[in-house]
């Protein structure tokens, strides 16, 4: 039973929804902090044989399992539909086929029960990700957003005013673990077994390439490193040799995550030190990356910085990060209409 039953005070119950990928996700979120249900079909299995995500595959998926989602997300969040205040759904960024599936329901929803339906970017729910486990983080803070499709630097002044400092100019951080991955022949996505071959790699073996783009900047680039370990792993016969020398993989898997966490590191203190902010957030994906979180926390403890990471799970694509969004924006009077359109390449 949601707590505001107890409670005299009234609380407002948010729908979220997610398909802006492979994962189909549904969550109902209370008061844009307390998670009564989020619930995650990941789509990884139906993709892996293909080594990426397959548009159109990922469409269909999202309308069969999208429906009974949120059915048994609401069962477990032991709230009907009639419950339900508003309706948040992401609208873009993302691929454009699995964003229409989660809007056209969602505007489905809000249209028959009558309720508010929130448009929300996928980052801004990868960054809201840290207001459901902490006591609503200060601003103005500092967010490093890394996951498939994006890596940027975000300084937030207050809900709704972002301005982004950096960007990647090429591929994503997330992108290029899965594209290292599969020059070695492992498995899709990428992230999460380069780490878990790297915990036991030494990250000095080799030096790749990190690129800073000069002095100041903070634009990230990681397809120089990616082609560099491709050239490496092609002269050294993977993917082929998949399997048969684990130590040299786990070194030459190490010291790729190793540069690519430096840069990402480097860059965030940088640009904390240049706008003077002491609290950085991160979020998306790539922020499950052992490496990345515990030289982060080394990182920001040495410049006596606070830092916010989300537990795994809610760094991941879920849909407790879109209602909670959802429920800051509805906080401004931010609403969408019937007339809300994916936006594939939406920007922050
Ligand atoms: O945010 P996310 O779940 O989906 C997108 O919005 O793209 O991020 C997915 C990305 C993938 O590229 C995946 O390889 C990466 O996050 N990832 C990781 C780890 N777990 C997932 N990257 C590095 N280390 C991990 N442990
Ligand atoms: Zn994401």
């Amino acid at each position: 039973m949601p707590l505001c039953a107890l409670a005299p005070i009234a609380c407002m119950l948010i729908l979220g929804l997610e398909t802006s990928c492979d994962e189909t996700a549904v969550a109902v979120v209370e008061d844009g902090k307390q998670i009564l249900s989020s619930l995650v079909s990941s789509q990884i299995d139906l993709h892996a044989i293909y080594g990426g995500v397959v548009p159109e595959v990922a469409s269909r998926r999202h309308i069969e399992v999208l429906s009974p989602l949120t059915k048994k997300a609401l069962l477990k969040a032991n709230v009907s539909f009639e419950k339900i205040d508003a309706i948040a759904v992401t609208y873009g960024p993302g691929l454009e086929g699995a964003l229409l599936v989660g809007v056209a329901y969602a505007k489905a929803l809000s249209f028959g029960l009558g309720i508010p339906l929130i448009g929300v970017n996928h980052m801004e729910g990868h960054l809201y990700a840290n207001f459901l486990e902490n006591s609503h983080p200060e601003f103005p803070f500092l967010s490093l957003l890394v996951s498939g499709g994006h890596t940027e630097l975000v300084r937030a002044e207050d809900h709704g005013k972002y301005a982004v400092l950096g960007r990647t100019r090429d591929d994503a951080a997330g992108e290029a673990f899965d594209k290292v991955a599969r020059c070695f022949g492992l498995e899709f996505p990428g992230g999460p077994v380069i780490d878990r071959l790297a915990k036991e790699g030494n990250p000095k073996t080799f030096q790749f390439p990190k690129a800073r783009l000069g002095k100041g900047s903070l634009d990230f680039s990681f397809s120089g490193i990616k082609t560099a370990v491709a050239i490496w792993a092609r002269k050294n016969g993977f993917p082929e040799k998949a399997g048969l020398d684990g130590k040299t993989l786990r070194d030459v898997t190490a010291s790729f995550q190793e540069a690519v966490v430096d840069v990402l590191v480097e860059k965030t203190m940088l640009a904390a030190a240049e706008t003077k902010t002491r609290r950085i957030l991160l979020g998306g994906g790539v922020a499950q990356n052992s490496r990345l979180r515990e030289k982060m926390t080394h990182e920001a403890q040495k410049a006596r910085l606070s830092l916010s990471i989300p537990s795994p799970h809610l760094c991941a694509d879920n849909a407790a990060m879109i209602a909670c969004a959802g429920f800051y924006m509805l906080q401004r009077g931010i609403q969408s209409d019937l007339t809300l359109d994916v936006v594939p390449n939406l920007r922050l």
